[in-house]
């Protein structure tokens, strides 16, 4: 557009007045204003040269200029507000987040996708063991009453057995004492219980989950960590069932060739009962400081059910025998994978995470 120099105040507002009309964006809009309005404007220009006019018209062209500024200062605000308003929303709809945009596989790399925590990898692949052998899959409350972590399973209040396994209290409100469960052999009591309510013996089942102990964490210990717990109550089960049921499972999981033992021991629930341990597979039985320089690693509990914890849940156990576990699920991904230090499952390092 051609700017006049001439001093025609009509003329400067109508060509001022398109030129603001004909900006397709704020930025434009502002180059128009310094254009039109600046100090090197057409409108300046008009202003300086009435000086050269007389005083009466000099008056009275200072006069109509002013209106032609405040004319098109008006038309510039009005204008900027309507330009600004369009972009705001075009801007909105441009970066409005599509969340069911689906991405195509090649542009996520492998390692953009997440994947289960190898403990849960762990848990599944211990469940999947113990289906194949024909058992059932349960679960129990982590918060427990002192009945069924203690009580029921033979441990009184007192029994020097509680001693290894303390944990949190919960000031729930309850006229009986509830914690944080210790081990998963509460869940034994939960599903004896509904067997003998239902009439639905015999229980081949194993109850994986979360247990709480006020443990000091070190190269095989957790404050909380995860248990698989094992029961069968059939009739006839004995002692041989228990080691052939761990020999199986030994090789199901940790694959042929893995040593392991059953070392004698002592739990209140169960009579006989065992430590189950294999060899360390860090150092392969020659001793580290994973396993406290005895070649061995402990991995779970066992033994015949008490007849104690039968009376308990009403079991008759003149009719009715069975066995139990619990394992560190772990103690079992750590040593199936020969890690050497479980604290490495808590510090969510997403370099030894990505590695399973
Ligand atoms: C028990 O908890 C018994 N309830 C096991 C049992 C069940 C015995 C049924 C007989 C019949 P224990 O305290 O030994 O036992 O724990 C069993 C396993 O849990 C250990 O061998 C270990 O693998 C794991 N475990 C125990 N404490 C921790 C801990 N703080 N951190 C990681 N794993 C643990």
């Amino acid at each position: 557009m051609t700017v006049s120099s001439s001093i025609d105040p009509e003329e400067i507002t109508r060509e001022g007045e398109a030129a603001i009309a004909a900006a397709a964006s704020t930025d434009a809009l502002a180059s128009v204003e310094t254009e039109w309005l600046g100090k090197r404007s057409v409108l300046a220009r008009a202003h300086r040269s009435v000086g050269a006019l007389d005083p009466e018209e000099r008056k009275e062209a200072g006069r109509r200029l002013q209106g032609v500024r405040t004319t098109l200062e008006a038309r510039l605000a009005a204008r900027r507000t309507e330009l600004a308003g369009s972009e705001r929303a075009a801007a909105l709809v441009s970066d409005r987040l599509d969340l069911t945009e689906v991405i195509p596989e090649q542009v996520t790399s492998p390692q953009a996708r997440g994947h289960l925590h190898l403990v849960t990898q762990a848990r599944d692949e211990l469940e999947d063991v113990f289906v194949g052998m024909g058992y059932e899959v349960a679960e129990g409350p982590e918060a427990e009453s002192d009945w069924y972590n203690f009580g029921a399973l033979n441990m009184p209040p007192a029994h020097p057995a509680r001693g290894m396994y303390d944990t949190m209290y919960l000031d729930i409100g309850e006229p009986e004492t509830v914690l944080l469960r210790t081990h998963t052999s509460p869940v034994q009591i939960h599903l004896m219980e509904a067997a003998v309510r239902n009439d639905t013996l015999p229980i081949h089942a194993v109850m994986p989950g979360k247990c709480f102990r006020l443990d000091t964490p070190d190269a095989r210990h957790l404050p909380v960590f995860n248990q698989v717990e094992g029961l069968v109550v059939d009739r006839g089960i004995t002692f041989g069932d228990l080691a052939g049921t761990i020999q199986t499972f030994t090789s199901a999981y940790f694959g042929e060739g893995m040593q392991s033992r059953l070392r004698p021991s002592y739990f209140p629930f169960t009579e006989p009962s065992a430590e189950f341990e294999i060899t360390c597979a860090i150092c392969r039985g020659s001793g580290c400081r994973t396993c406290s320089h005895t070649g061995w690693v402990e991995l779970g509990g066992c033994g015949m059910v008490d007849p104690a914890v039968f009376a308990a849940v009403g079991i008759d156990a003149e009719q009715w025998s069975g066995f139990a576990f619990g394992f560190g699920i772990d103690r079992c991904a750590l040593m199936r994978h020969e890690i050497p230090d479980i604290r490495s499952f808590m510090e969510n390092d997403i370099r030894f995470l990505s590695q399973f």
